[in-house]
């Protein structure tokens, strides 16, 4: 039988409610589907910060490598200060294993209501820049602790960076409604936006039959809230990414729906899937966090496993649950506990 290793990271605060959960939901599927997964634990956290000054071991990425995937809940928790955690686990993944795509669904399903009043049908991917950009350690402090002090961060765009997220994104948006949207500011950024913007319109000569539009930043926050419906993919910086990546799934049900997946599309490395949520340590302990977030995400690493079937019957379950009501959290207006809903989904699975 076909068996795939995963290292899963639960990480802090409802990580650690919504990965368990999750991996309850791809056993069942992998055995309605006739394969199998080998979970390895790996307890990197902020507890782990807390009593080994570090967030992982110093080998801790090496232990990760020869996995098939990677699935993560979340990391960051009040204790650690989060650009120590952060840097000290997520960030590190993403850039050793070359996940240079996050790749992340905005999509409103029935049954979920959006706080718009006429949202339209709204169904797009953000594909955002997860390696380069605005994430940068790239910078300093000096006269530190007096008047003078300066502190300074670079954002670093290289041409093989924007270039390899681009084409990603172009042939994505080549696979679906054949439209892409490109996230800028180069009317205030004057380096590294028109470059991107550079990018976008020599990347996209390769793709004349794909419909092409860029917005500003700004102004392109205010059309994801009036006119979601535009959208088929909209491919963005970091940091642009990160900010649509949480409006986005606002205007569709809210981050206890938002799925995401970090790819290496060469496939050297593995890609690892987490949700688009952190830890929310204000719901954390209390078996009330939505655990579809984490669902949508593990049938993207069903997707990205080539197990497409297990993947459709993941999501169909989800899909029929949520249009019959079942799935009905705090996040959505009900009072569906984080366990119930995944016997929803199991039960779902089981008859499907
Ligand atoms: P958050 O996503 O953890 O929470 C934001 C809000 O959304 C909270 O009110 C929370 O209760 C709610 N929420 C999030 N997920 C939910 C779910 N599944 N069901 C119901 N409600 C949900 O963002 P934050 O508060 O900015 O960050 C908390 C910590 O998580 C910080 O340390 C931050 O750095 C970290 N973080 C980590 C990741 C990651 O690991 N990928 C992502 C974002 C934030
Ligand atoms: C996300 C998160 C992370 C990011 C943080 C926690 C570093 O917000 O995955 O969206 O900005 O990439
Ligand atoms: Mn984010």
């Amino acid at each position: 039988m076909k068996s795939y290793q995963i290292a899963i990271i639960e990480g802090d605060g409802i990580g650690k409610e919504v990965v368990p959960e999750s991996i309850k939901v791809l056993e069942a599927i992998a055995a309605q589907c006739g394969f199998a997964f080998k979970f390895d634990n790996y307890d990197y956290s902020c507890e782990h910060y807390i009593k080994h000054g570090k967030m992982m071991p110093d080998d801790g990425l090496d232990r990760l490598r020869d996995s098939d995937s990677i699935f993560l809940g979340a990391a960051g928790y009040p204790g650690v200060p989060d650009h120590i955690s952060l840097w000290g686990l997520l960030i590190p993944i993403r850039r050793t294993f070359q996940q240079y795509v996050n790749l992340r669904p905005v999509r409103l399903l029935e049954g979920i209501s959006s706080p718009l009043k006429n949202p339209g049908k709204v169904d797009f991917y953000i594909v955002r820049e997860n390696n380069e950009g605005e994430y940068s350690n790239a910078g300093g402090k000096i006269y530190e602790g007096t008047e003078n002090e300066v502190v300074f961060q670079e954002s670093i765009f290289t041409k093989k960076g924007v270039d390899r997220v681009m084409k990603f994104a172009f042939e994505l948006a080549n696979t679906r409604r054949k439209k892409i949207t490109s996230a800028t500011k180069s009317n205030g950024i004057v380096h590294t936006m028109p470059f991107w913007d550079q990018r976008f319109q020599e990347i996209g000569k390769s793709y004349p039959q794909v419909e092409k539009d860029q917005f500003h930043i700004d102004i392109l926050a205010a059309h994801f809230v009036q006119n979601p419906h535009w959208f088929d993919v909209v491919v963005a910086s970091n940091l642009f990414g990160d900010i649509l990546s949480d409006l986005g799934p606002a205007v569709v049900g809210g981050m206890g729906i938002a799925a995401g997946a970090n790819i290496n599309p060469e496939r050297v490395y593995p890609s690892m899937f987490e949700p688009v949520h952190g830890s929310a340590p204000d719901i954390a302990g209390q078996n009330i966090a939505n655990p579809i977030a984490c669902f949508w995400t593990a049938k993207m690493m069903l997707d990205h496993l080539g197990e497409i079937e297990a993947a459709n019957l993941l999501m169909e379950a989800i899909e029929n649950n949520i249009k019959e009501g079942n799935v009905r959290t705090r996040d959505l207006g009900g009072k569906a506990s984080t366990q119930e809903v995944t016997i929803d989904i199991i039960n779902k699975i089981l008859k499907e």
